[in-house]
């Protein structure tokens, strides 16, 4: 891009520091002395991009335990670049601790995320995430902050192991608890699952929410080119992240803003890669949601007809079969797979090197191509996802076509309701359930206001009467999400959610619940006067929360199709005026 190729450069003057750091007086005054408090002397800071790096480090993080040293290579890079690099501990909202759901919290780190940087003298900001909720939420925060950002994703940990097999996160987790509920596992074997499955630091390796959303960041440019693939012990890692320091601060004085990054061209092509390596569901909500903070109005429609067009090609479980994340960094990593499909991608995008994607991906190579598959030989036909509609789901569902067996694409079967998660574990463990293969199993009350925060919940277990017969697949609906890990037909995002009076909420057991995927249709065969009569009945549940973060998120938090975000912030909320300057 000409444009980008000879940037326009800022003086020191027109840093967005420098209205802490120049001006003489006693407010400056005050900031330069604190400054010094810290032992920084003047040439340290002064007339340098100074760079904040957003770090989602904690204790309780398995995901991020490389991050405190991560960030000291991000700060030899700042330095060796000029910049004067500062860290700053951000919410760490972990997957695997955080209750009830960590997608309660991922609009407090967008909030927090975002003032941090509005409050402090930053020029530039390094984002490190990766754990799910970790990307979506610093990215949301940072693209309305709208100052220099690069994302330095956290990197999958390696592939998990135990006697000779390989394992991979989550998915594996699912399927050897079914074998030890049908009693085929021993206490011992067991014992060395838990040991193999999560064996070094970074994120869940294969391709759930995290290398997703990593990977759907790294499509919109807003990466160094192929960082989400990079093993987080890899010693790449640690070259990747001095690189993102070294370059955020080029990136400040060439005054490279996310908005001239994300635009509907890059979340377009984003949402193609989303399809084309089998993405979690909850890439939908994210994306959906990170799309709106740039202004770009991406709906379920939308995704839904990238979904038809783009075949899978990243062999990657769980969608894919024998894969997991270090296998695919490997065989080329993301920049292999774009470049396999880069006919379908705008190439022309800009991104946080400052060059166009098509420039970041010359050169870009196929190392396995059953991993990394070619066009002509995908994993599964069409993309990750496909959005339903109908009486069930008037605002969309979705579902992820290539992960549930094929039988059930189209289906008709009794529901078997559930109003609640421990009413439904209950009666999952009762060997005398009724229940039979075309039961189609329903759990509601378990969306963003009714879960509460959205949980992921929407892999229902089989219930232990079908296991014993060795069924491993059911179709299954509920209100809430899944993690990116699972499989199986599972329905998942009911919109409106049932707890706001959606139609899941008028569903009663027994009702015949028809689902044809390639129609795209979900309903209930119930007559419209019966519909009308049970919606004239219904009573809406109290509140979750009466008080607290939990009530703040109940009275703004939007729903699944619209991305989770609070209605305050996103784009396009109050006035044209915006907020004041500092
Ligand atoms: Fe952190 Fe899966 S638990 S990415
Ligand atoms: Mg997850």
């Amino acid at each position: 891009m000409k444009e980008a190729a000879v940037p326009a450069r800022k003086t020191p003057a027109e840093l967005r520091s420098a209205r802490w750091f120049a001006p003489d007086d006693l407010r400056s005054f005050g900031h330069r002395s604190r400054m010094m408090q810290l032992g920084y002397s003047e040439a340290d800071f002064m007339g340098r991009p100074i760079i904040g790096i957003l770090n989602t480090w904690s204790e309780l993080n398995s995901c991020h335990a490389h991050f405190r040293e991560r960030a000291g290579d991000v700060k030899r890079g700042v330095l060796a670049a000029g910049g004067f690099p500062v860290e700053l501990p951000s919410l760490s909202v972990d997957e695997s601790f955080t209750k009830p759901t960590s997608m309660l919290y991922r609009n407090l780190l967008a909030i927090e995320t975002e003032e941090q940087i509005r409050s402090h003298p930053l020029d530039g900001v390094v984002l490190m995430g990766g754990c799910d909720k970790t990307t979506p939420g610093l990215v949301m925060g940072a693209l309305t902050a709208g100052v220099p950002m690069i994302y330095l994703p956290a990197g999958p940990m390696l592939r998990g192991n135990y006697a000779g097999q390989k394992l991979g996160s989550g998915s594996d987790a699912w399927k050897y608890w079914d074998e030890r509920r049908a009693g085929n596992i021993t206490d011992e074997e067991w014992q060395g699952l838990q040991g193999g499955i999560a064996r070094s630091p970074g994120v869940c390796m294969t391709m759930g929410t995290a290398s997703t959303m990593t990977a759907i960041t790294d499509a919109m440019g807003l990466t160094l080119p192929g960082a989400s693939s990079v093993p987080a012990v890899d010693s790449g890692h640690q070259r990747m992240a001095a690189d993102c320091g070294r370059r955020i601060v080029d990136m400040v004085w060439e005054d490279l803003t996310p908005d001239r990054i994300v635009t509907p061209a890059s979340v377009r092509n984003a949402a193609i890669v989303a399809m084309a390596t089998g993405c979690s569901t909850n890439a939908v909500v994210h994306l959906i949601a990170m799309a709106r903070r740039a202004g770009v109005d991406l709906t379920l429609d939308d995704l839904d007809a990238l979904g038809r067009t783009t075949p899978l090609i990243a062999n990657v479980r769980p969608s894919g079969k024998d894969y997991l994340m270090e296998d695919f960094f490997y065989a080329g990593g993301l920049r292999a797979l774009m470049k396999q499909i880069g006919d379908r991608l705008d190439l022309s995008a800009l991104t946080v090197t400052g060059r166009t994607m098509g420039e970041n991906l010359e050169g870009a190579q196929v190392f396995n191509d059953d991993v990394i598959r070619p066009l002509s030989n995908p994993v599964y036909h069409e993309g990750s996802l496909a959005v339903l509609r109908g009486n069930l789901c008037p605002d969309g569902a979705v579902i992820k076509p290539a992960a549930c067996d094929p039988k059930y694409h189209v289906h008709e079967g009794p529901a078997l309701v559930f109003d609640s998660y421990p009413e439904m574990k209950a009666a999952v463990d009762d060997e005398n359930l009724e229940v039979t293969p075309d039961t189609v199993m329903v759990l509601r009350n378990a969306g963003p206001l009714g879960g509460p925060g959205f949980p992921e919940w929407g892999m229902l277990p089989i219930p232990k009467a079908l296991i014993r017969q060795g069924h491993r697949d059911m179709l299954r609906i509920s209100d809430a999400r899944m993690s990116g890990t699972s499989y199986g037909a599972c329905v998942l995002h009911v919109a409106p959610e049932s707890h706001v009076g959606g139609p899941l909420a008028l569903l009663r057991t027994g009702d015949i619940v028809r689902l044809d995927l390639p129609a795209r249709r979900l309903d209930m065969l119930v007559s419209e006067d019966e519909i009308a009569a049970r919606r004239a009945a219904w009573v809406a549940p109290p509140p979750r929360y009466d008080r607290g973060w939990g009530w703040m998120f109940s009275r703004h938090v939007t729903q699944a199709d619209k991305g989770c975000d609070f209605d305050f912030l996103e784009r396009g909320f109050g006035s044209a005026a915006g907020e004041p300057e500092i």
